[in-house]
């Protein structure tokens, strides 16, 4: 017999207040907790002094407001790509569809060109933009704040263009996922 859900909320998804650990920096609990989280993936892109720059972020939040277009993402401090992105004048932000699990490898590999065999279009101001991705968003940056060993980044978005009926690449559990509805949707 099939479990049902209120079985299974008693039984494999059951928390409990008194087990509840300390979010030890670094630790293996933080560490999972966070990983639990779907993300979709987005590539964060710009030309600067001509060279195709960029990074993969899965911390990305949309729609942090809509009076203006607004989204965010976070930034690691030791990032040695993003002192350099930050100075175009536009970013672009390309949410990766469910087939490119290897651009999204590719784009955070160190040590290699990131842009190597990519197809990218370049908005006249700067903006990079993968080719294939589910949506585009042309940004600026309208603040940073200082997030422990992060940035938070806050962007205004200027033009967007969606591929409505692609799906997006999720990380989840440090491993690339693809969405599937439910019965219920
Ligand atoms: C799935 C995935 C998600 C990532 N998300 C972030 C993120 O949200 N923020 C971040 O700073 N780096 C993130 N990274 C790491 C960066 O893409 C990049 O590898 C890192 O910034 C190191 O390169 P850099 O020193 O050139 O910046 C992610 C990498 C992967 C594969």
């Amino acid at each position: 017999m099939s479990a049902t859900v209120s079985d299974r909320w008693s039984g494999e998804f059951a928390h409990d207040l008194s087990n509840m650990l300390p979010a030890d920096p670094h630790s293996v609990q933080v560490r999972a907790a966070f990983n639990q989280f779907p993300a979709a993936v987005g590539a964060v892109c710009a030309l600067v002094d001509g060279e195709r720059t960029g990074l993969i972020a899965s911390s990305i939040a949309v729609g942090v407001s809509y009076d203006p277009p607004m989204v965010l993402f976070s930034v690691r401090k030791d990032s040695q790509t993003w002192p350099v992105l930050r100075r175009a004048p536009r970013i672009g932000i390309s949410i990766l569809s469910e087939h490119q699990g290897a651009v999204c490898q590719q784009l955070s590999a160190r040590g290699r060109d990131r842009f190597q065999g990519l197809t990218t279009e370049s908005g006249e101001a700067g903006a990079v933009f993968v080719q294939e991705a589910i949506s585009w968003l042309d940004c600026s940056i309208a603040a940073v704040t200082e997030a422990g060993d992060h940035e938070v980044v806050v962007f205004r978005v200027h033009a967007v263009s969606v591929a409505e009926s692609a799906n997006p690449l999720i990380y989840h559990q440090t491993r690339f996922r693809i969405l599937q509805a439910t019965r219920d949707g």
